[in-house]
């Protein structure tokens, strides 16, 4: 069967069973059933070339997957973020691009000063303490995750990546205590989902661990006060906390660390999709 027929076929499978984006992750699919970049693939499926069919039996088999709904990133076993190759799979957090826009407001927080020390709490991945690290390599960078899964992710992700980032196991509400006052930016993308706010999409709800998603509390921001109150502790007078949240809690979040007493200009930052989504708060 050619490149282009297959590729129309499990787009519309994809599509049936309410895939966001059928035809892109039946492109990505393929291309890594087939072991080719996507470029070259494009070109193949220009030509007519056919697919063998070893290729399209594994292919299919990985369509049916992600009709049920597995994670693209489960499937390929890869995600990318913050021009990182992140190796993702069951039992950790899949990296967004909205945090992004995190990474983009810590990498501004860190301009102007000099061999800085960043530390990301709640690293799932370690996607976020990577980024910072590409873009900074002059920046001593800590990170911290509370599941051993996710750990295990973010520790092959580390070593991947050559970065030079302090990876640790443990709690962020008493994480790198011998830190204390030495930071310029804590960033962190918590757990903040309210209880009664489960998400729609199966991806996510089956998929990504709870402890990544849920923040206890009625509202979902136990977790988060925890952890901002620690990065008030790692913090420098004058360093940066960068913080997700869910964008319906774009007044509680920032009202939350004002009443800290630990913060100055606390102020809120929108994502691309002109949502609430990080707080930003300079330690006072
Ligand atoms: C929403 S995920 C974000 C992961 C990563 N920062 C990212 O943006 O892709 C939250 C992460 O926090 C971890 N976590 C939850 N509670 C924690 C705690 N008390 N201390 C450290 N990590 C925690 C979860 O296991 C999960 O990996």
């Amino acid at each position: 069967m050619r490149i282009d027929q297959v590729l129309r076929s499990a787009t519309a499978t994809l599509s049936g069973a309410g895939v966001a984006s059928p035809a892109v992750d039946a492109e990505l699919l393929l291309a890594h059933a087939s072991g080719r970049e996507l470029g070259d693939l494009r070109r193949a499926r220009i030509l007519g070339e056919e697919l063998p069919e070893e290729t399209r039996t594994a292919y299919l088999e990985l369509v049916e997957r992600r009709r049920r709904r597995v994670p693209l990133q489960h499937l390929t076993g890869s995600a990318h973020f913050g021009g990182v190759d992140l190796h993702v799979g069951p039992g950790v957090f899949v990296p967004r691009p909205e945090t992004e826009v995190l990474v983009g407001l810590a990498l501004r927080a860190l301009d102007g000063r000099e061999g800085p020390t960043v530390v990301d709490l709640c690293t799932g991945s370690g996607a976020i303490a990577l980024a910072v690290a590409r873009a900074r390599p002059d920046a001593r960078v800590g990170a911290v995750e509370l599941s051993e899964e996710a750990h295990a992710y973010a520790s092959r992700n580390v070593e991947a990546a050559g970065s030079g980032v302090e990876l640790r196991l443990g709690r962020a509400q008493d994480a790198f205590g011998d830190w204390l006052g030495q930071v310029d930016v804590v960033t962190s993308n918590p757990p903040y989902i309210p209880p009664d706010a489960v998400p729609i999409d199966v991806e996510v709800r089956e998929h990504d661990p709870s402890l990544a998603l849920y923040g206890g509390g009625e509202d979902g921001l136990t977790v988060p006060v925890e952890v901002a109150a620690r990065a008030a502790e790692l913090l420098r007078p004058g360093g940066v906390l960068l913080m997700e949240h869910a964008d319906v809690q774009g007044e509680a979040l920032p009202a939350l660390l004002a009443a800290q007493g630990a913060w100055r200009e606390v102020e809120d930052h929108r994502d691309l999709a002109g949502l609430p989504r990080v707080t930003r708060a300079v330690r006072a």
